[in-house]
């Protein structure tokens, strides 16, 4: 198969994590004899520096042009201070936004070998099995209007969360979709009981459930989901929710991961005509600028995102599952990076992809 992979390693430690993930994508092409065409495109607070542009229009060609696009982190300590329409973020929800894909995946499993990273007790984390859909083309990130009106002490600022019913359901079609395919249990999170957006969230999500009798279907409200995310994690197959609560809470799933560093998630849109899903892949983690360029950082989560782009991208699930496979041997061989509080001497960044790739 021709696997053209548009790659924007983006800002701090995208570099060095994208670097592993392609390496193991080379793997992967030579095992299974397939032909990786690899494209290098300029995201973020590089491609400020070098074009002016947090999401560049060579870029946006690129995107649209390649099959799956496979994306490090953005964001810069330099841009600290500057508006959102000038900061490296937005080259990313531009790119989110352009190739349209709608739902974040982001799985969180507790490893039976990674119990003792978490700071949690292990009889609380263990067999975490959980996936996020993360709405990520609307509410409040992209709602407008938006701004700040500069007039003294009444000074405003305005952010506006907005989601149409159409928005709504097709990201839980999507959530409904996967639970199909593990333990059939949506738990869609929402603010209903303040926010307008989330009654009409709720509304939908208890439509769209109606095709699918197959599936559970409960609703919890957003900051007893945080609670129960830390209390009861296991209680959580499928969670569905909007962009912001799905930033927010995907960060706080990642301590039962035992690091933010661990996972992986895909960016998926609609179907092309050949099957495959229109799809940007990337970590959950951003730039962390304090460990960038030192080797440091942990890769895992950029090569998961790179074995969820050949399962559903490509829909190669042999491929996808050796990555997998890898990812836990490699946990399992303790060789791991710092963040995850390894027991002896941490591992390199480049140790941790070499072992990944020698795993499959
Ligand atoms: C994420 C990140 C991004 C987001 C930032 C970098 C814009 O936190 O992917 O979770 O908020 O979506
Ligand atoms: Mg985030």
């Amino acid at each position: 198969m021709d696997l053209n992979i548009l790659v924007l390693p983006g800002d701090g430690i995208g570099m060095e994590v994208t670097a592993e993930a392609v390496r193991v994508l080379r793997r992967i092409a030579d095992k299974w004899h397939h032909q990786l065409s690899l494209t290098n495109g300029l995201l973020g607070g590089i491609a400020i520096h070098k074009t002016g542009s947090p999401f560049p229009e060579e870029t946006a060609r690129l995107a649209a042009a390649a099959d799956a696009t496979l994306l490090g982190a953005v964001g810069l300590p330099e841009f600290d201070a500057a508006p959102p329409e000038k900061r490296p973020e937005k080259g990313l929800l531009a790119i989110r936004k352009a190739l349209g894909v709608y739902a974040n995946l982001r799985p969180v499993r507790a490893y039976a070998s990674q119990l003792d990273s978490s700071p949690l007790k292990n009889h609380l984390v263990e067999g975490t099995d959980m996936i996020i859909v993360r709405e990520l083309t609307g509410g409040i990130y992209y709602g407008t209007p938006r701004g700040i009106t500069e007039n003294g002490a009444e000074t405003r600022a305005v952010n506006t969360m907005t989601y149409t019913r159409a928005e709504i359901e097709r990201v839980s079609r999507m959530a409904f979709h996967l639970a199909r395919a593990r333990r059939k249990k949506v738990t869609s999170v929402d603010k209903s009981n303040v926010l307008e957006n989330s009654q009409l969230w709720r509304r939908v999500v208890i439509e769209v459930a109606k095709d699918y009798p197959d599936v559970e279907l409960d609703h919890i409200l957003v900051d007893n989901c945080a609670m129960q995310l830390i209390l009861n994690p296991r209680r959580f197959d499928v969670v569905l929710t909007e962009n912001m609560f799905g930033d927010i809470l995907s960060d706080e799933a990642a301590v039962l991961a035992g690091s933010i560093g661990m996972l992986p998630s895909a960016s998926i849109g609609d179907r092309r005509p050949s099957g495959a899903w229109v799809g940007l892949y990337e970590p959950v983690h951003g730039s962390a600028p304090d460990i960038a360029g030192q080797n440091k950082a942990n890769p895992l989560g950029a090569i998961g995102s790179a074995g969820a782009m050949l399962l559903y991208s490509f829909g190669l699930k042999e491929e996808a599952a050796a990555v997998d496979a890898a990812i836990e041997a490699v946990l399992k061989s303790g060789k791991v990076t710092a963040d995850l509080r390894p027991a002896g001497a941490p591992a390199t960044t480049e140790e941790v992809g070499a072992a990944v790739c020698a795993a499959i």
